[in-house]
């Protein structure tokens, strides 16, 4: 019956909302600088922009160590970060709260390194004192070199408690990798104060740039791991990244025109600054909860433990996930993403990382109420709209809320500019 009335739907142009956990919405002037024209991988102007890109990275990132940008997704720099620290045979713990805590276990499999999983409940975080104890059993010349987590855990929506971990882990002396790919830029993150000695991220994510680029993050401590390890590396073989950024270029091709744009996206992001994006990443999520729990769709992770980036819900009972997944897109032009491996089709998550705000989380809503509308669901029209407006007023990093928590005018303006930039782009 859908397909009927899509049939007949008139040929019109109709943006969409795109509230998954990535890839993120891009503004106009960053897919815009992806299509400048292409440059000299080798030459002097690649050398500047990778140095510039090098430094805000360090900024956003927290760290003087060194950052490399490689051409891949997060996997890839998942992928590196196991290939450029560990042996064969070398144990490891890892913590497992999600999909892509499996994919980091598997990985490591895949290289011959003696992983211990250590599961946690789907929608619990990685809680301190479980690695804690887990630490306690590996005592002794053969016992585990690190320790292997998501910073974010986009499947299901938890953040865990990482400086809390990271703690735990310095203590130890064992090596910390963690994966931030939807993390980093939108969620607090000190790599150096905290003691991350791995750490990766990807463009599309939080950065608001497409796809193309994993960025990882190599301390004094993992170079030291760096040295003993044996596994096969080539492509990703983090030395090479080293020398050639000395030189201002990469060892491959790079993917240039990713470059290019992800340098505009940090442009913006540094015109508003990273405790004002932390602030806002926290303040939509806050309303984005509250706007789920005023149409009573439960929440899956708690409240202390809840991501900035991403928010996933149950659908109402009967309701496949599935089912309102499809309705919010094919009629109502809003995409959002569904579970991951063992919650497929139970869970609903919704993105608010990168370059969102509040209103793109209003048209969330009218969207929701309407598709909830559609199953027969009680719903009146504004309540979950209101409540999440609600939770944002109580907040001040809405633009032109006088003091707003010290954001500087220049920053609101540039904040402004860009969100203007954002809104010209989705006509
Ligand atoms: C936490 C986390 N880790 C790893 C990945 C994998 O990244 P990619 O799909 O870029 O390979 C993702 C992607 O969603 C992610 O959210």
């Amino acid at each position: 019956m859908r397909r009927a009335r899509d049939e007949e739907k008139p040929p019109v142009y109709r943006p969409q909302n795109l509230r998954i956990p990535g890839p993120t919405f891009v503004p106009q002037t960053v897919l815009s600088a992806s299509a400048r024209p292409m440059i000299n991988h080798r030459g002097p102007e690649f050398a500047a922009l990778l140095a510039a890109l090098t430094r805000a990275l360090q900024d956003f990132l927290r760290t003087q160590g060194d950052v490399f940008l490689l051409t891949a997704s997060g996997s890839g720099g998942m992928e590196a970060a196991i290939a450029n620290t560990l042996s064969s045979g070398d144990k490891a713990i890892v913590f497992i709260n999600g999909a892509f805590g499996e994919r980091f276990f598997s990985i490591c499999k895949s290289y011959g390194v003696d992983a211990r999983r250590v599961d946690v409940p789907l929608g619990r975080p990685v809680e301190p004192d479980l690695v804690r104890e887990e630490l306690a059993k590996e005592k002794g010349k053969d016992s585990a070199k690190a320790v292997l987590l998501q910073h974010n855990e986009t499947s299901t929506g938890v953040l865990n408690p990482l400086k809390e971990i990271a703690e735990v882990v310095r203590e130890s002396g064992k090596l910390l990798v963690v994966d931030s790919v939807s993390g980093a830029g939108a969620c607090e993150l000190e790599i150096d104060e905290w003691g991350i000695d791995v750490c990766v991220t990807a463009s599309q994510k939080a950065w608001g740039a497409p796809p193309g680029i994993a960025m990882i993050t190599m301390s004094d401590n993992a170079w030291k791991a760096y040295e003993r390890s044996n596994l096969p590396k080539a492509y990703f073989d983090l030395a090479t990244y080293k020398t050639a950024l000395e030189k201002g270029a990469t060892p491959a091709t790079p993917a240039v025109s990713v470059v290019i744009a992800l340098q505009e996206s940090l442009r913006l992001m540094a015109e508003e600054g990273l405790e004002a994006i932390l602030r806002r990443h926290r303040d939509i999520a806050r309303a984005t909860r509250r706007g789920l729990a005023a149409v009573n769709l439960s929440l899956f992770a708690d409240e202390a433990h809840a991501s900035p980036a991403v928010t996933s819900f149950r659908p109402p009972t009967r309701v496949d996930a599935r089912n309102l997944i499809r309705v919010l897109r094919d009629d109502y032009d809003t995409i959002v993403a569904g579970g991951q491996g063992k919650l497929e089709g139970q869970l609903v998550r919704v993105g608010h990382m990168g370059f969102v705000t509040m209103t793109d989380m209003v048209a969330f809503f009218s969207a929701l109420e309407l598709a909830l509308k559609d199953f027969n669901q009680p719903v009146e029209p504004g309540q979950a709209i209101a409540a999440a407006l609600r939770a944002y007023a109580e907040t001040s990093t809405q633009p032109g809320s006088p003091g707003g928590k010290g954001i500087s005018r220049a920053a609101s303006v540039a904040r402004n500019a860009a969100r203007a930039e954002a809104v010209g782009s989705r006509r």
